[in-house]
């Protein structure tokens, strides 16, 4: 995102900010915690004038991880649900995004499994050892936040995700959703014996 001249000030004293600040807006505001980082990721994603930085933990776990609230089979779960959890590129739609029904510590455990290959062929991927219910969203139409719109399909599947050093945290986390490889595929593929033997159980 180009900032416009006149916001640069502005930006840099955003920069400034230190935590204490959002501590501040969330006191005397009386924004609630989620809120709070929320206002973060967006203030985030305005100051951000270089390339897209990988997300943070907390904001992987905000976009990715699903909340009880809406039916997975729902054929507007992608749509509702893309705009609920701020999910974009710096306000531009996303072509494809996964929600997934999963304790996020889980997910983070996977980090630690051994690399297999990626849907698109890449061999850096970590895959679950369990079934994982989520949501496939496929971009249909729009361009920008709030005209995004989306194809939801419900997916149950091995999950192959990638995963990152957060230097603050000092954690492996986890970066960015691949897929999720339904059986079928799988099988229709060949490759789940490919995996098995892969696989140390
Ligand atoms: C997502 O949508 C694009 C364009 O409409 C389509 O070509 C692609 O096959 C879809 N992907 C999946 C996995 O359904």
């Amino acid at each position: 995102m180009r900032a416009p001249r006149a916001a640069r000030p502005l930006a840099l004293l955003l920069l400034l900010l230190q935590p204490l600040q959002f501590e501040f807006l969330r006191i005397h505001l009386g924004k609630s915690e989620e809120e709070t980082e929320e206002f973060e990721d967006y203030l985030e994603e305005l100051l951000k004038l270089g390339p897209a930085r990988p997300l943070t933990k907390d904001a992987f776990r905000r976009r990715t991880i699903i909340d009880p609230a809406r039916p997975l089979t729902d054929p507007e779960y992608c749509t509702a649900e893309m705009k609920m959890k701020n999910v974009h590129d710096k306000f531009r739609c996303v072509r494809e995004h996964f929600f997934l029904q999963v304790v996020y510590e889980e997910l983070q455990k996977l980090c630690k499994n051994i690399f297999v290959p990626c849907k698109n062929g890449v061999k850096k991927c970590h895959r679950s050892r369990q079934l994982i219910e989520g949501v496939y969203c496929n971009l249909t139409r729009g361009a920008r936040m709030s005209d995004c719109e989306y194809k939801s399909s419900y997916r149950q599947g091995y999950v192959l995700i990638t995963c990152r050093w957060q230097d603050d945290i000092q954690e492996i986390i986890p970066a960015y959703v691949n897929d999720i490889m339904t059986l079928d595929k799988h099988v229709k593929d060949g490759s789940i014996f490919y995996s098995e033997l892969e696989w140390p159980f």
